[in-house]
């Protein structure tokens, strides 16, 4: 082969958990009119599926871009085992002072998984709510369309954001 490959592998995890979507700062009112049945005080659950995708180049010298069973365990230790039959209100570290909208934890599942996954191989978290219903996040500096790959170098904040509301 000449030079190396380029390639994109995902892992999928899934986690049950609790939430209820509420601004403490807006009115009970004001908050049922914002997130509808979501916002109940009860609170109401979600089956989510995480997909971690990383990009990278093939290691001649295995065969592998990384070996799975690291890629598994991170997943498992930074956001199933602190989502899984939790409230997400409540429990996860990495979800403190965020509404844990799938938006807000797909973003928080970027920033614990990022920490400890090599440098540069995160591509993109997608969770999935429901079936029908998911959250692409490609990391603060932008998607596949963008200039930025992960190629671990530091760059420039980008003025544009992609995707943002
Ligand atoms: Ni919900």
């Amino acid at each position: 082969m000449a030079g190396r490959a380029t390639v994109f592998i995902t892992r999928r995890a899934e986690f049950a958990a609790a939430h209820r979507l509420n601004n403490p700062r807006l009115t009970e009112r004001a908050n049922t009119r914002l997130y509808g049945p979501c916002s109940h005080k009860g609170g109401h659950g979600h089956n989510y599926v995480l997909e971690v995708t990383l990009r990278g180049e093939v290691d001649p010298a295995t065969g592998m871009l990384i070996d799975l069973k690291a890629l598994k365990a991170v997943m498992e230790r930074e956001v199933i085992a602190k989502c899984d039959h939790r409230n997400l209100n409540l429990d996860p570290d990495f979800l403190r002072g965020v509404i844990p909208t799938a938006e807000n934890v797909a973003i928080g599942c970027w920033r614990v998984l990022e920490r400890r996954l090599p440098r540069g191989l995160l591509w993109r978290v997608r969770l999935f709510e429901s079936p029908r219903n998911s959250v692409d996040y490609y990391g603060p500096e932008g998607g596949p369309n963008g200039v930025h790959l992960h190629d671990g170098r530091d760059r420039a904040p980008r003025a544009v954001r992609r995707g943002s509301r």
